[in-house]
């Protein structure tokens, strides 16, 4: 699948920029500025090249997806809220056809019933939850084919 050196689109979705003071007790009080650092610095140790971005706005993220469609080898992407009820976003996986990973920091099956749906997910190769940073981290070596299972 993807090898050495490969071109990795990381995608946040909205209010994930409030990181740190957004709901500590849920989300912990990480800053999104510290999460793409720790995330830059395993995609370092796994020689791949990540590009990072975080936007409030639905066609903004379609709008990037679209543009890394011939740059990116796999997207990570935590669509926030978007996950539950955002049609357009899960078609913007599809059109790009990339090897996709949705991934949540925190537990979505063990919180309020609407976040247990994602429509989403389908279109993904995985989605990894609950592990905070890790998520993301899973998501990666998912990408990258290291995960086992
Ligand atoms: C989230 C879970 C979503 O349900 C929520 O709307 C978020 C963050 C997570 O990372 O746990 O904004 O995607």
């Amino acid at each position: 699948m993807i090898t050495h050196h490969s071109r990795l689109l990381v995608l946040h979705g909205p209010n994930l920029n409030l990181l740190g003071s957004r709901e500590p007790e849920v989300y912990g009080t990480m800053t999104l500025a510290e999460l793409n650092s720790e995330i830059e610095q395993f995609a370092a140790l796994k020689r791949a090249e990540v590009r990072i971005y975080q936007s409030n706005h639905e066609g903004k993220l379609i709008d990037l997806i679209h543009e890394h469609a011939d740059w990116a080898e796999g997207i990570v992407i935590n669509p926030a809220a978007l996950t539950h009820y955002s049609y357009a976003l899960r078609d913007a996986v599809t059109a790009v056809g990339l090897p996709t990973v949705e991934v949540h920091l925190s537990n979505i099956e063990e919180r309020e019933p609407f976040r247990r749906c994602s429509v989403i997910r389908p279109v993904c190769i995985g989605q990894i939850h609950g592990k905070g940073l890790q998520s993301y981290l899973r998501g990666i070596e998912l990408l990258l084919g290291e995960e086992e299972g």
